[in-house]
């Protein structure tokens, strides 16, 4: 089983080189659903065949599926939408503003990511490539199954989170419903759920793709793309370079822009050079159909495998130096001033800008004291002295 997932800034070829990657993949054999959360139906138009809410089939090994989110949605938060909808009415909220109000904004997003794993788990497919939303999205939408998953798991017992996340519509209403057994039911599955999103995503199986256009404010997302995704845990393995313009008999317009695409691409080829950097022209005409998605997959694979996995560079490593231990995780293109450390119990958590990752400390390091930290190539690197070494336990760097 292996996972592709395409990601990058808005408008760029997202959904063209997922459906290209499908394309090639269920060529060379793999039975291969290419699935979209994108409610613009843009992949069936680049493969020029009509959406479907449930996998179609549209070529020999060739499925897609547009995940209709809205149903979803409403199919997993039933039990927990009909708990709230009874508190409201309590409360005395209009039912029409109560259904408004018990949809949660990202829920559904949150849900398209739930299908991706029921594909994945569904032992249909030996191959899912995922046409992503644009990165700011992705990003916040791939932080959010850890993000909440460690929010149910430990801030909140069981029986308050309910009532927690209620408590602003509590307050105003008298006489309110306990919750029943169901809602309890209904958010430990999600949190399983979410649980496991988190495993098949950031597993052995799953890469993201991250593409871009040689522009430098679109490289500069890619960039940081990079980095908040290496954060969380997830595989990067490749950036594609698309639309790039083809040299040769140029105007002085035409001139112009190669040549600051090239400079573009320098910079891509320095920030991404762990990376398998490819490219891919801008065409004549957009790249529709089946016959030219796979005639702009040869051409950006260039022979080698698509599906082909890059080292795996994630996880956290731990060694042993002299007098110490030293922790690391990859954070490429990180700056050692946008890191933040904190430490709390055996748990560090790390922020790079707007992001926070929070991080178990594996079990020999658990009672450790931090002692420095720094970035360097490419790695955040802390380091962990014996407790016993000397003054307090230091709480953030
Ligand atoms: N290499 C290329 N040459 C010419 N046209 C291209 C190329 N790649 C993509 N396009 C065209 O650019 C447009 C945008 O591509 P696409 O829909 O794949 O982008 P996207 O990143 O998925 O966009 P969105 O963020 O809206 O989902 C489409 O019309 C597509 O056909
Ligand atoms: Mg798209």
């Amino acid at each position: 089983m292996r996972i592709l997932l395409f990601t990058g800034k808005g408008g760029v070829g997202k959904s063209t080189l997922a459906a290209a990657s499908a394309c090639a993949s269920a060529a060379a054999g793999h039975r291969t659903l290419v699935l979209s959360t994108d409610a613009a139906h843009s992949l069936a138009d680049a493969l020029d065949v009509a959406p479907s809410a449930e996998p179609s089939q549209v070529a020999e090994n060739l499925w897609l599926q547009h995940v209709d989110a809205q149903e979803r949605f409403e199919r997993s938060w039933r039990d927990i939408q009909g708990y709230l909808l009874s508190v409201l009415d309590v409360a005395g909220v209009d039912p029409v503003a109560a259904e408004e109000l018990t949809v949660i904004p990202g829920a559904e997003e949150v849900l398209a990511l739930l299908e991706v794993r029921a594909q994945a788990r569904s032992g249909e497919w030996d191959v899912l490539v995922v046409d992503c939303a644009p990165t700011a999205e992705t990003l916040r939408l791939l932080a959010l199954p850890e993000a909440l998953g460690w929010y149910m798991s430990r801030v909140l017992p069981v029986e308050r989170r309910v009532v927690k996340a209620l408590k602003p519509v509590l307050t105003r209403a008298a006489g309110v419903p306990m919750p029943e057994d169901s809602v309890f039911d209904a958010i430990e599955r999600l949190h399983a759920e979410l649980d496991d999103v988190r495993t098949v995503l950031t597993g052995p199986e799953t890469s993201v793709r991250l593409v871009l256009t040689p522009e430098s404010v679109v490289l500069a997302e890619a960039r940081r793309a990079y980095t908040f995704l290496t954060l969380f845990g997830y595989t990067v393995d490749a950036a594609v370079v698309n639309r790039v313009f083809p040299d040769g008999g140029a105007d002085a317009w035409r001139a112009s822009w190669v040549e600051s695409q090239r400079r573009v691409l320098a910079d891509a080829a320095d920030s991404f050079a762990g990376l398998d950097l490819r490219t891919s022209v801008y065409r004549d005409s957009e790249p529709v159909g089946r016959e030219q998605l796979l005639d702009l997959a040869r051409a950006v694979y260039d022979g080698s495998d698509p599906l082909a996995a890059g080292d795996d560079r994630t996880g956290l490593r731990v060694r042993s130096v002299p007098g110490a231990r030293i922790l690391s995780f990859p954070l490429p293109l990180a700056v050692q001033d946008d890191v933040r450390l904190a430490r709390k119990g055996d748990e560090l958590v790390v922020s790079v800008a707007s992001y926070r990752r929070l991080l178990t400390l594996p079990s020999g390091l658990a009672r450790h004291r931090v002692a420095g930290a720094r970035v360097h190539d490419g790695e955040l690197q802390v380091r962990f002295t014996e407790p016993d070494a000397g003054t307090t336990p230091q709480e953030s760097t």
